[in-house]
């Protein structure tokens, strides 16, 4: 009951016009339908690829600042992302967190305002391989996912897109294994349903990402919880976009 999403995160990849050449390439393309598919795109690209797509393909950014405006030198409002009608932002993804020092208090304050100004956020949480090896990493992830949703009425909770990636599997080729990775969403869903009921928990979509691809994008997608992906390097390329659209149909 949860469509499949498949969402692109470029991260620093691409100038604008080369992203601008692969949405073109893309809505060219056969797009399997049921399955929602977005791009993630660094700021600069977003006014073109927001003018550029049809309903099909959903534009998000990669982060996005809480405050409105104000003195914040270099970076980008929410509200300003949502006055250019980006579909989605990404909040917290572990390389902001890990290299720009963000912490669970701004991920709350950026998913707050996302709800706020209708901007669909793309949460994320993942341990590194030192908690995963030490045995904290669920309490990471509890800890992560509570403090994301504090203050998130229950019908904002719905809309919430969670992304649970491992540290220790982005950009390694060291992917989870599927049912590692399903335990791990699970571990999200039950945190939801403890912190609203299931009903909001039934209603969230959980992404799986680090290191998904064609070839096994169809193994998580066959896991009761991952009802999705969070893709880097192979949403880079048309051709590997559309086949993971393809493995993410439900069949
Ligand atoms: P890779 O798919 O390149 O491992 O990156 C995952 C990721 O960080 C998506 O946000």
């Amino acid at each position: 009951m949860r469509t499949p999403f498949i969402a692109g995160n470029w991260k620093m990849h691409k100038t604008v016009n080369e992203a601008e050449a692969f949405l073109k390439e893309l809505l060219n393309k056969d797009l399997p339908s049921g399955v929602d598919a977005a791009i993630c795109a660094p700021f600069i690209h977003l006014d073109r690829l927001v003018k550029g797509t049809n309903e099909s393909i959903g534009i998000g950014a990669e982060n996005g600042h809480f405050e409105d405006q104000g003195a914040f030198t270099g970076e980008v409002s929410i509200d300003s992302l949502s006055d250019l009608g980006v579909d989605y932002v990404i909040i917290g993804h572990s390389e902001r967190r890990e290299m720009f020092n963000e912490t669970d208090e701004d991920v709350n304050k950026k998913v707050l305002k996302a709800l706020e100004k209708d901007v669909i956020p793309i949460v994320c949480c993942g341990e590194t391989l030192e908690e995963r090896e030490n045995n904290t990493y669920t309490e990471k992830i509890t800890t992560q996912i509570e403090a994301a949703f504090k203050g998130v009425s229950e019908s904002d909770a719905k809309k919430v897109v969670v992304a649970y990636e491992p540290i220790w599997a982005i950009g390694t080729g060291k992917s989870a294994t599927s049912e590692d990775a399903n335990l791990m969403c699970q571990l999200v869903r039950e945190t939801i349903e403890k912190l609203f009921n299931k009903d909001v928990s039934e209603a969230v979509r959980i992404q799986y990402g680090g290191s998904v691809k064609p070839e096994n994008v169809k193994e998580y997608m066959s896991e009761p919880h991952i009802d999705g992906a969070l893709v880097g390097g192979a949403s880079l390329e048309v051709e590997s976009f559309v086949s993971l659209l393809e493995g993410a149909k439900n069949e």
